[in-house]
């Protein structure tokens, strides 16, 4: 009984709707969404281009804030429509992971200390921001490329150190947009399924927007927008695609 209580998730919004421009130049891009996602439960985000999908995941992110609706991180009430309840910029840095769909590492600093920097910047010491990057490279099966300069990675290695540095701070909500629209079909699936070995290993909350129905497996469970309607897919829904 008591396994579902609130605390229980990781990332709830509630009605979450998203109006751009105003008067005549007003764009509903979301109305009412809802989700809820468990600590452990990665989740995947469908839907065609222009649905909304990149409107949640900032509202949830705390860095678009939505016109109405509650997002609430771990329990805590962080945006109650455009009004902030807690202090955002902290908030985010402490308890949120990005990935996006280019890595956006720093190409002048090598893999490790594009996770390194991620640490510090966030009050580690720099002895202790390197042990705890290399620990990380080598659970996502990155550990022989601590030296290199992302240039020198493929894409797939680019998006794990990018995952990496998700991680740094030990966030309890990773959130990725599309972020494996730019690798082939086989790291694709790879980073597909680090998100899922960091949300049941980790016992994040994780939202993957995508549009690569190819690793749709790998998910707990599969929400889709559509015209800026949110809703989750039933089992009979996918078997039957
Ligand atoms: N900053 C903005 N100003 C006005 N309209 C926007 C803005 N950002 C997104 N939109 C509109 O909101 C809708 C949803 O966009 P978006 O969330 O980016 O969709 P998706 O990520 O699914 O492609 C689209 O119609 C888009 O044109
Ligand atoms: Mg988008």
């Amino acid at each position: 009984m008591s396994n579902d209580s609130k605390t229980d998730y990781a990332i709830e919004t509630t009605n979450i709707t998203k109006i751009y421009g105003s008067d005549n130049t007003e764009v509903v891009a979301m109305r009412d969404a809802c989700m809820q996602v468990k600590k452990g439960e990665v989740v995947a985000l469908l839907g065609p281009s222009g649905s909304g999908k990149s409107t949640f995941l900032t509202a949830v992110g705390l860095i678009n804030p939505p016109t109405s609706g509650q997002v609430i991180i771990g329990g805590k009430l962080a945006l109650d429509g455009p009004v902030a309840k807690t202090n955002l910029r902290s908030f985010r840095r402490k308890h949120i992971g990005f990935v996006f769909q280019k890595s956006n590492l720093i190409p002048f600093l090598s893999a490790v200390e594009n996770i390194q920097v991620a640490m510090e910047l966030s009050g580690e010491s720099s002895r202790e921001a390197r042990r705890r990057s290399l620990e990380l490279m080598d659970y996502l099966g990155v550990a022989d490329r601590a030296d290199n300069l992302p240039m020198a990675l493929s894409g797939g290695q680019q998006q794990r150190i990018a995952v990496a540095r998700a991680l740094a701070n030990h966030p309890s909500v990773i959130l990725a947009d599309e972020p494996t629209a730019a690798l082939d079909g086989v790291s694709g699936r790879q980073v597909m399924e680090l998100f899922s070995k960091v949300a049941h290993e980790q016992d994040a909350g994780v939202i993957v927007v995508t549009h690569d129905h190819r690793a749709l497996d790998v998910f707990d469970t599969i929400y889709e927008m559509e015209d800026g309607l949110m809703h989750r897919k039933s089992d009979h829904e996918l078997s039957t695609n």
